[in-house]
């Protein structure tokens, strides 16, 4: 064994442990849900991407076992090779019509879509413009692209991105990448003032909706319904992962064309094996169930702003917004860690604290997410947990 190699990894968590940034992640031995359980112990958890109680539904269960016998358990293969399996084509017809585009293709996580469908897009005469407080996996995606340009504009200042457009001239490409809903913030996109900014500037506008899937819109149909754009989007990215069954896999909706060539080209497809198929039946009964009963959807955002409003009352203070994620801001990265714990051990409810690097300094929150699988008095048992650890936390009170 390389001795400095087990000497630097020590020395990194050490420091990780010294300054309270070491995550330990919960073990959970039941099925993911608004109740489940920590090694034994009830909890409630607020802090899954389960938006529509859909992960452990019994059809999304059956339709998964039912693709695990009629298929197997794995592709075994890359799409183009062998790897394409009927399943994946009839989710990628019922996703495309879902989010309102001609075409969709799916990927084993939003990660490699979003890795896709930027590298492919973007060559040397690109320049990529990108949100400050995009998903990780764009800003990686777009590290990775041979974009001759890299612009980050300040999160969704659209002044700022107008002028670097029209300094652009010479440029053959422009792409516009941001989420639909921020993931840290739970704030949206404006996603038509987007729109008017790129057409007027000739650029492709690319939206990662993974956290508005299934949860924006009457229908759950996205950011883009929700703002009165469907079908306005060049090209869309989302996750299979959150609230359409919280399994796995990733998708790029886009026209035609644009998804035949990610499906030659984008690396990701030709160099990695193909969603499993269980996972594919799975994510399409998800997507059945969001169409058939959109109440689930009206649920979830009843809840969410409950929640809002729950807290409020309580003098606490979560960023405001219409999503299904409510962060609160609490200061220092160890407050957050300290009151996730205390949540946790005396409350048992399960919502994680994120602190720098995931955020800046000094705005480390709570961030907390609605379930329409949860009850009234589940919310109502958050927020009395929140107000109490609030109350007892040691660094002092979060309340306005
Ligand atoms: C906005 C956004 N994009 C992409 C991803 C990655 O999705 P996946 O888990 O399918 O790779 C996430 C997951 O956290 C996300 O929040």
């Amino acid at each position: 064994m390389n001795e400095g190699l087990i000497a630097t990894s020590a020395a990194a968590l050490k420091a990780m442990a010294d300054n309270g940034t070491l995550k330990v992640p919960p073990v959970l031995d039941a099925p993911q849900g608004p109740l489940s359980r920590v090694r034994g112990q009830d909890v409630l958890v607020a802090c899954s991407n389960d938006y529509l109680g859909l992960a452990a539904d019994p059809r999304v269960i059956a339709a998964t076992v039912d693709g695990l016998q009629r298929y197997g358990a794995g592709t075994a293969s890359v799409r183009f090779i062998c790897g394409t399996f009927t399943p994946h084509l009839e989710l990628e017809a019922d996703l495309a019509d879902l989010v309102g585009a001609e075409a969709a293709l799916t990927f084993v996580s939003c990660w490699d879509a979003n890795a896709a469908a930027i590298t492919t897009l973007a060559d040397a005469n690109t320049v990529v413009l990108s949100d400050a407080l995009n998903h990780a996996s764009i800003i990686d995606a777009v590290r990775g692209s041979r974009a001759g340009r890299k612009v980050v504009y300040p999160h969704v200042d659209l002044t700022v991105l107008d002028e670097a457009l029209s300094g652009l001239g010479e440029w053959n490409r422009r792409i516009v990448v941001t989420d639909g809903v921020f993931s840290m913030e739970g704030d949206v996109a404006p996603l038509p003032d987007l729109i008017e900014l790129c057409r007027r500037h000739n650029a492709i506008l690319l939206v990662d909706d993974s956290h508005g899937i299934g949860v924006m819109g009457a229908e759950g149909r996205g950011t883009p319904s929700a703002q009165g754009v469907l079908g306005d989007i060049d090209v869309l990215t989302g996750t299979l992962g959150k609230a359409l069954g919280g399994a796995a896999g990733g998708y790029v909706a886009a026209p035609a064309e644009v998804v035949e060539l990610l499906s030659q080209v984008a690396r990701p497809s030709l160099f990695s094996n193909a969603l499993p198929v269980p996972t594919a039946c799975g994510a399409r009964e998800a997507v059945r169930i969001l169409r058939a009963e959109p109440q689930r959807v009206a649920r979830l955002q009843q809840l969410a702003s409950d929640l809002r409003g729950g807290l409020r009352e309580a003098g606490l203070s979560p960023l405001p917004g219409d999503t299904a994620i409510v962060p609160i801001i609490v200061g220092e990265t160890a407050r957050a860690g300290q009151m996730s714990r205390e949540l946790r051990e005396q409350h048992r409810v399960l919502v994680t604290g994120f602190g720098h690097p995931v955020v800046p300094e000094g705005t480390a929150r709570l961030r907390l997410q609605a379930n329409a699988a949860m009850s009234e008095a589940n919310v109502a048992q958050l927020i009395s947990a929140l107000e109490a650890v609030d109350a007892t936390a040691s660094t002092g009170s979060v309340r306005r």
